[in-house]
């Protein structure tokens, strides 16, 4: 994987060099490609972009984002994407859209330009837009599952487990936004331990959620940690499609609905 160099970043304020970083890593591996060498990413002002935009392209205008491709070169740059701070704030404000999301949305945009896609005509204009918005809203989805993890560590480390010595963390998150954290909490009479992702449920529930989208479960093995057949059963009850991702301890992830590890559910009205 290639180096990402950024400047000018307190322009923007609003994004770090590590959130561009990792966009950047993510729509090279979803788009297959691995570039040798760095690639430039700095913000600049109107003026900038004028002179960019006249010495370049010809053009007496100041455009949102424009990249330019050297070829690869593991030694040096490879590609470089010039966004207009200026112009992206603008934009922000008459879309509506959070500041940050139009300064990654350009970043994105450049670089699509940098794989090769155009936008030219109507038609190519359209699916390098929809690529975009599709590449932006996976990486969302990936960041928000990471952070759900992250979470489920985080909580295992107040395990209760002096019986079996097996800590659990669990992290239940909200349609609303909000995440729940559990662990599990052992009872020397054993039956009346209580598994993480019961925890977690019974914390959601009493703060009044009642709609989940994912649940994220690790231990301190090494392999994957699923939840156990009682915590599947009293997950159903809110609903069959969250998400479940079971997690290790080294924050690696394997996702599953929960409609598929809990196949033929029990309900009261029968199936
Ligand atoms: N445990 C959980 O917290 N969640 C599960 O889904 C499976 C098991 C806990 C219960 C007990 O404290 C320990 O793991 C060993 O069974």
């Amino acid at each position: 994987m290639g180096r990402v160099e950024v400047t000018n970043m307190t322009k923007t304020r609003v994004l770090s060099r590590a959130l561009l970083q990792n966009l950047v890593a993510f729509v090279l591996g979803s788009e297959h490609q691995d570039l040798a060498g760095t690639l430039a990413i700095t913000f600049i002002d109107e003026e900038h972009m004028r002179d960019v935009k006249r010495r370049f392209f010809q053009e007496d205008t100041v455009g949102d984002v424009v990249s330019f491709f050297y070829g690869e070169d593991p030694d040096g740059v490879w590609g470089e994407i010039l966004v207009c701070v200026p112009r992206a704030l603008e934009q922000s404000r008459e879309q509506g859209v959070p500041f940050a999301e139009e300064l990654m949305f350009l970043v994105v945009h450049g670089l699509l330009h940098l794989l090769g896609y155009d936008d030219d005509t109507e038609e190519r204009r359209r699916l390098m837009m929809e690529r975009a918005e599709e590449l932006l809203a996976a990486y969302r989805k990936a960041e928000v599952r990471k952070r759900l993890v992250e979470q489920a560590l985080r909580a295992r480390e107040f395990a209760y487990a002096p019986y079996s010595r097996f800590r659990v963390g669990a992290a239940l998150l909200s349609r609303d936004g909000r995440i729940f954290t559990g662990c599990n909490v052992e009872n020397a009479s054993f039956g009346v331990t209580m598994c993480a992702e019961r925890v977690a449920l019974g914390r959601a529930v009493a703060e009044g959620a009642r709609e989940f989208v994912a649940i994220a479960v690790v231990s301190d093995s090494e392999s994957f940690c699923f939840p156990c057949g009682l915590c599947r059963q009293a997950l159903a009850e809110f609903g069959l499609d969250i998400e479940v991702l079971a997690g290790a301890r080294d924050g690696r992830f394997v996702v599953q609905r929960l409609r598929e590890l809990l196949p033929s559910t029990f309900s009261l009205q029968g199936v």
